[in-house]
């Protein structure tokens, strides 16, 4: 992570000021040139005095307890406890349901071969079901290897490749087979999906590669092989997720300039994985910037929300944009979204646009980074998050994230003792005063009544092909 140095950028810039120069200042020309900012001022001040990092970590102790899948229990209670949270600072929150299709992952997975048990991973959209049955090997399972095959009373083997897993599970289950395996065709785990629920599927599993070509040999040598699966626990279906929002309006009425900054993150989590940094970090830091801005004056919105289902594929944020009337979708003109802010052992912090341009955002943020830290934050395009549903709509929007990622994204590891309070502290200090820039009314010229393009924008000021 990049050193502060704020103190620095304070002395250096008002050395420049009174035209004096000292020997320092002299061996770092390099850092000279860029001070075209100003030093952190009092008005950044009103939001950095106020931020609590202890209090982020502790929301995040709170909420990474448990793996918070969409739709699931504790999904659920990471919503109530959001909600209670702000309502302690004094917002009325709204808790906002919606419905996606969804599937349950098996909480029984189990494969044995002539007694022998393997460690079978399951297909995203497998059925449940136990089967025992001879098996056949029907190489990648396309419609030419099964032609004229009868596989009723058999589970199929099948190489990954050429075609879908879906399509293999399709193609075995209409020739008859009552189960499916299918195995790597390189090293290491698979861990795939069928795309989409269907009822025609029959239970599906992966092995490794080298397990299955073992299988393959025994099959070839003549031998009769017999397999018994088990997928218990899965299921498919309409899944209810909450999002939850809250306000804090224009202090007052002849000052409201009708605009709304939303900051976001996400709630949810993968399955087994305790979302530590994604993104208990994210959210935490929702609840404490709300905690901060809740008694400061602005001429402009500012709604706080954490959405649920974002690991689904965006669906929370999805519904939020595509549930606003228009009228009020044109009112906001930004979108911080936070997503994974505080792994320790994640690179630097990155802004990712849908387009990879700079916007009102990058704006704001690159501004108050150079103020905080002496340097701006760089911002490329990219990100799956839910910056993305406000970013095409025409929203400027960025993802704040760290680059590139820590090796505990989406696993068991993503836990407490890998965040960082000083990441954590970095990106709440440039967000908390981005958002304060732009929606404070005091010392504040006029703004623009309208939502500003991201073609008017002046050109950025620093850009990065791929910080991945
Ligand atoms: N926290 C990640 C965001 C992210 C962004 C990860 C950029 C890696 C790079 C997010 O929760 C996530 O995992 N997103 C999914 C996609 C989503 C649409 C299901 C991903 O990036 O695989
Ligand atoms: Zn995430």
């Amino acid at each position: 992570m990049k050193k502060k140095n704020r103190l620095l950028t304070a002395a250096l810039a008002t050395t420049l000021t009174f035209g004096a120069f000292s020997v320092q200042t002299y061996a770092q020309p390099t850092v000279i040139a860029e001070q075209q900012y100003s030093v952190v001022n009092a008005l950044d001040n009103k939001v950095l005095n106020q931020i609590n990092v202890e209090n982020i970590y502790n929301i995040i102790a709170h909420l990474e307890q448990t793996p918070r899948v969409a739709a699931s229990p504790e999904e659920y209670a990471a919503v109530q406890y959001i909600k209670q949270q702000f309502e302690s600072y004094g917002y009325e929150a709204e808790v906002q349901p919606f419905e996606f299709f969804g599937f349950t992952a098996p909480h029984t997975v189990e494969l044995s071969v002539d007694g022998t048990s393997l460690s079978p991973g399951a297909f995203t959209y497998t059925p449940s079901g136990e089967v025992t049955a001879p098996l056949e090997y029907v190489g990648l399972g396309t419609p030419a290897a099964l032609a004229g095959k009868d596989l009723t009373g058999k589970i199929a083997l099948i190489q990954r490749g050429e075609i879908s897993f879906g399509e293999k599970v399709l193609n075995a289950a209409r020739s008859g087979a009552e189960g499916v395996i299918i195995f790597n065709n390189a090293a290491g785990a698979l861990n795939g999906t069928l795309s989409e629920a269907n009822d025609e599927y029959v239970p599906a599993v992966s092995i490794s590669q080298a397990e299955g070509n073992q299988l393959v040999s025994k099959l070839n040598n003549g031998e009769a092989v017999e397999a018994s699966l088990t997928v218990l626990g899965a299921s498919s279906g309409i899944r209810t997720s909450h999002n939850v929002i809250a306000s804090k309006k224009a202090t007052n009425k002849n000052k409201d300039n009708g605009n709304v900054i939303v900051l976001t993150s996400h709630h949810d989590s993968v399955p087994g994985a305790p979302g530590a940094n994604d993104n208990a970090s994210g959210t935490a830091m929702v609840l404490e910037l709300a905690r901060v801005m809740k008694d400061l004056p602005t001429d402009t919105e500012i709604r706080f929300a954490t959405f649920g289902a974002e690991e689904i594929g965006l669906i929370g944020s999805r519904h939020y944009v595509n549930t606003l009337p228009e009228n009020e979708l044109n009112r906001i003109v930004a979108n911080f979204n936070l997503d994974m802010v505080g792994s320790r052992d994640a690179g630097d912090l990155v802004m990712r646009t849908v387009d990879g341009q700079a916007n009102l955002v990058t704006k704001l943020a690159q501004s108050t980074s150079s103020r905080l830290n002496g340097e701006p934050t760089p911002f490329a395009r990219g990100g799956s998050s839910d910056h993305v549903p406000f970013g095409e709509k025409g929203i400027p929007a960025a993802l704040f994230i760290h680059s590139p990622l820590e090796p505990w994204y989406h696993t068991p590891e993503d836990t407490l003792d890998k965040i960082s309070k000083e990441k954590l502290q970095d990106v709440a200090e440039i967000v908390g005063t981005a958002i304060y820039d732009y929606a404070r009314f005091d010392n504040q010229g006029p703004k623009p009544k309208k939502r500003e393009k991201v073609d008017n924008l002046p050109k950025q000021m620093y850009f990065e092909e791929d910080v991945q």
